[in-house]
């Protein structure tokens, strides 16, 4: 194992604050967070303490009110809607609850539509074979109203993996899935996780799933507490950030 892992991943006092009726809210305060590359790490927190909020500035949806975002050492939080959509297409996959397919695109269509994006020629035979390792292979020309719900998030993990994403951030990937199912899915993002090296990080209720990971980070009303960390952020080295 590399003594200095490569930091995919930093935020510096990162603060969000949103005015709603004249009030101020914060919905984070001061988040200091590391992820180096393959880490799996897992956010966890109540209803409402800024999970979502927070893993749409990690991932360049969204920017903070002040503080810094590095995401594969480029400042996110500098650059405009354009500059962070680049980054996000070439370093960056999502999984979120709602799935987020295309109504009017099949499985297999929705799985290819990153890859095409990028023009990358094997689109197709690249979306069968992830298709095939969700168990989806009978299903691919289905649209996803023909699909049930563990399905349709399946075929959400297919397309988040098919461009090889560094950093994959999913939000509630296991939500309103049942025990076996989200099992299935989670043995699923951890075998791709394997696979590809991807950089997971995720949030979720569900603590059997999150103890999967190799760390676990917990949201207390928009504060970041580090409640148990397999890599101690003291040991990587902060000068590598451009
Ligand atoms: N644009 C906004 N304007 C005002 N308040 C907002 C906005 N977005 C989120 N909030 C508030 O910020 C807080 C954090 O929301 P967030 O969606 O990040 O929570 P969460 O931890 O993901 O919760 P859940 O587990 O229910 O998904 C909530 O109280 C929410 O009402
Ligand atoms: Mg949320």
């Amino acid at each position: 194992m590399k003594s200095n892992p490569e930091i995919i991943l930093k935020t510096q006092s990162l603060a969000k604050i949103v005015t709603l009726e004249d009030k101020q809210l914060n919905l984070l305060h001061d988040v200091n967070l590391t992820v180096t590359a393959g880490q799996t790490i897992a956010i966890v927190g109540s209803s409402g303490s800024g999970k979502t909020t927070l893993l749409s500035i990690l991932a360049g949806l969204d920017l903070p009110s002040s503080g810094e975002v590095y995401l594969k050492n480029k400042a996110m939080h500098q650059l405009n809607e354009e500059q962070r959509s680049q980054v996000r297409a070439d370093h960056v996959g999502f999984i979120f609850q709602q799935f987020l397919l295309i109504n009017s695109l099949t499985a297999l269509e929705n799985v290819m539509l990153p890859a095409e994006l990028a023009h990358n020629d094997d689109a197709k035979k690249l979306a069968l074979s992830l298709l095939a390792q969700v168990g989806l292979s009978a299903r691919v020309n289905h649209f996803p109203a023909q699909l049930s719900g563990g399905e349709q998030q399946r075929v959400a993990i297919a397309r988040a993996f098919i461009t090889k994403p560094d950093i994959l951030f999913a939000d509630e990937p296991t939500g309103n899935l049942d025990k076996q199912t989200s099992e299935h899915i989670a043995d699923l993002l951890f075998d791709l996780n394997k696979q590809f090296g991807t950089t997971l990080v995720l949030v979720s209720h569900d603590l059997t799933l999150a103890q999967r990971c190799q760390r676990q980070v917990e949201m207390r009303d928009g504060k970041l507490i580090d409640t148990q960390s397999s890599v101690k952020e003291t040991s990587v080295q902060t000068e590598q950030i451009a």
